[in-house]
């Protein structure tokens, strides 16, 4: 072998080793599978309408919650979230998700480059593989957390990392995520969706595939009926 064939050689073992390493957790699968989906809040929208006495409306929101393998975090568990509030795109995030030691889920959120023109729903799985991101490096205050209630329900924080005078402290809203719901409270009436006392309840619409490179080779049974 010449070197250069050697160090291909090398590169390509090397590469081979960390892709083997890495193997979703029991905890991580059920986590992507159960919150993973195109989801809105529509219903809710009809009752507020209806309903006089709560006197508090909400936000017409949909959401995106896409688990992807990513071209720029080849080795992380990263998932793409899109935000629509009133048919105008709102957040468009990457998710690096990690597990610690006593299962909790953590989430660091890095920013999409919005293309000009971008229609909400418009990426599709192949255009996320080389998504543009604003910086490669998250902010760790905008950490979010996710732990287990039942095992098929999560409940967790996450910071409101977009409104701009809120950057000291971000308000945090509150997740409550069930197989086929997920709700959000918003905790702060400064955020960019509307303040209502009643949490934001939003219905999986249509649910994704987790990327087969993460399923390959595991054999874990989520405790849904999807
Ligand atoms: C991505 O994965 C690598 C390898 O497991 C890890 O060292 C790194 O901290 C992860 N990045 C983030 C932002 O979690
Ligand atoms: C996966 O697990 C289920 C239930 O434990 C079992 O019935 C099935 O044979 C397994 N499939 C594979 C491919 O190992």
């Amino acid at each position: 072998m010449n070197s250069l064939k050697l160090s291909l050689f090398l590169i390509l073992s090397c590469s081979f080793a960390t892709f083997a390493e890495k193997v979703l957790s029991e905890n991580l699968y059920t986590f992507f599978s159960i919150f993973n989906g195109y989801y809105s809040n529509k219903v809710q929208r009809v009752v507020d309408e209806l309903d006089a006495e709560v006197e508090d409306e909400h936000d017409g929101i949909s959401v995106i919650w896409r688990p992807v393998e990513i071209a720029a975090f080849p080795d992380n568990w990263t998932l793409y979230l899109e935000q629509s509030v009133n048919g105008v795109i709102n957040r468009m995030n990457i998710l690096i998700y990690s597990e610690d030691e006593f299962g909790v889920i953590h989430g660091q959120v890095l920013n999409v480059k919005q293309p000009i023109d971008y229609k909400p729903k418009q990426y599709e799985y192949a255009d996320l593989t080389n998504v543009e991101l604003e910086s490669p490096t998250p902010q760790p205050e905008c950490e979010v957390l996710f732990t287990w209630l039942e095992k098929n329900v999560i409940v967790g924080s996450y910071p409101d990392c977009i409104s701009k005078n809120n950057r000291r402290t971000p308000a945090p809203y509150s997740f409550t995520v069930t197989c086929q719901t997920f709700t959000a409270f918003v905790c702060s009436p400064s955020t960019f969706e509307i303040f209502a006392r009643l949490p934001y309840i939003f219905y999986k619409k249509r649910r994704y595939e987790l990327p087969a490179q993460w399923t390959e080779g595991i054999n874990f049974t989520v405790p849904c009926n999807f």
